[in-house]
């Protein structure tokens, strides 16, 4: 379900191997501009900011030019050392480990992780005073140990445990309740599966595939539903690895691991640019040209329209339109 590999198996072929340096960062962010910004968060598409080698420094100098700066960040705790989860706790405000499952069970999503690298993580970083949040991905394989791992999570001294219910259980564009994990040499190696108990099941999700029994297809559903651009409410951006700026991380899948309409629609619209990529790129445009450029204020837009002349932007639909599968995530069903 993560864009870096093809369903857990051969590497995206389409992925570029880059980060972003401290100097990028000086680069783009020079100080006059960190002082405007509220939130930094280091999330991603297809990485994990434990991989970039500059995160520390990058962090430091954010804290440095912005001291009431919210910096967070979103990683599987599986990697670097006590020393660099100490240095982080004293400048970021909040880290939010993703941990699916026990030691028994977390590998099975989070493929190739360490449990007890992850828990050396936790405990260095907690141990010098940071702020951490648990967020548990559920699975049918996990189900049955949330309420351990939140326990586990307040013995711990995590502030916040949040269960989360994927949207992205999409085979071939389609809602499924099974999703193929595939071996890097082809075959399917297990399957993961929507959780059974109702409420570790995202209702919107559930809604979509009930779309589909009434004969609404979901491609007609992403073409038709109204959208309620979440960037716009939330006044946010999203930079990529590459260091181009969109209107938000979804905008910036265009490494598809697989053929896809959703990354080809939007790639299609940047080869409507003058420069193409280039224009987006933040090293070599101001926010405010790339901003008040023809992307975010034309392009994008109208895909929005009931009948864009040129299409709909269907990573819009499935993100930002009526049935609200992203936010849903953190939504009981029984509320
Ligand atoms: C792609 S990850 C990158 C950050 C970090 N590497 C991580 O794994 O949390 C960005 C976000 O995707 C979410 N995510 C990853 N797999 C997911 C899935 N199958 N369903 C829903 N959200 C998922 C994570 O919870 C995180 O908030
Ligand atoms: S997916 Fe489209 S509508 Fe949603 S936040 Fe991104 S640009 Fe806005």
């Amino acid at each position: 379900m993560c864009p870096r590999t093809r369903a857990g198996g051969a590497p995206n072929p389409n992925l570029p191997l880059v980060e972003l340096r401290l100097t990028d960062v000086q680069t783009m962010f020079p100080p006059e501009v960190l002082g405007r910004l509220k939130q930094f968060l280091f999330c991603g598409n297809y990485g994990d900011a434990l991989t970039a080698r500059d995160t520390l420094p990058i962090c430091e100098y954010l804290r440095a030019h912005n001291p009431k700066l919210r910096i967070k960040l979103v990683t599987n705790g599986s990697g670097r050392d006590a020393a660099f989860w100490s240095q982080l706790a004293k400048v970021v405000t909040t880290v939010t480990f993703s941990i699916d499952g026990l030691g028994d069970t977390n590998q099975l999503y989070r493929r190739r992780t360490s449990w007890n690298r992850v828990m050396d993580s936790v405990r260095a970083y907690l141990a010098a005073g940071g702020r951490a949040e648990w967020d548990f991905l559920v699975f049918r394989h996990n189900q049955h140990q949330v309420a351990e791992a939140e326990a586990l999570a307040r013995q711990l001294g995590f502030a916040k445990f949040n269960v989360k219910r994927s949207q992205r259980f999409l085979v071939d564009g389609q809602p499924a309740d099974r999703f193929p994990v595939l071996r890097a040499a082809g075959g399917i190696d297990y399957y993961l599966e929507l959780p059974t108990l109702p409420d570790y099941q995202n209702s919107g999700f559930v809604k979509l595939s009930s779309l589909q029994r009434r004969g609404q297809s979901y491609a007609d559903y992403l073409s038709s539903t109204r959208i309620s651009c979440k960037a716009m409410r939330d006044e946010q951006v999203y930079l990529s690895a590459t260091g181009h700026l969109f209107p938000c991380c979804w905008l910036g899948q265009i490494y598809d691991s697989w053929p896809s309409p959703m990354a080809a629609e939007i790639r299609s619209r940047i080869a409507e640019l003058t420069d193409g990529l280039d224009s987006l790129d933040l090293r070599k445009r101001s926010f405010a040209e790339i901003i008040d450029g023809p992307f975010f204020q034309d392009l994008v837009v109208r895909g929005w329209h009931p009948e864009a002349p040129q299409g709909r932007l269907s990573a819009c639909g499935r993100m930002c339109g009526e049935i609200d599968t992203h936010s849903r995530q953190w939504e009981s069903s029984s509320v």
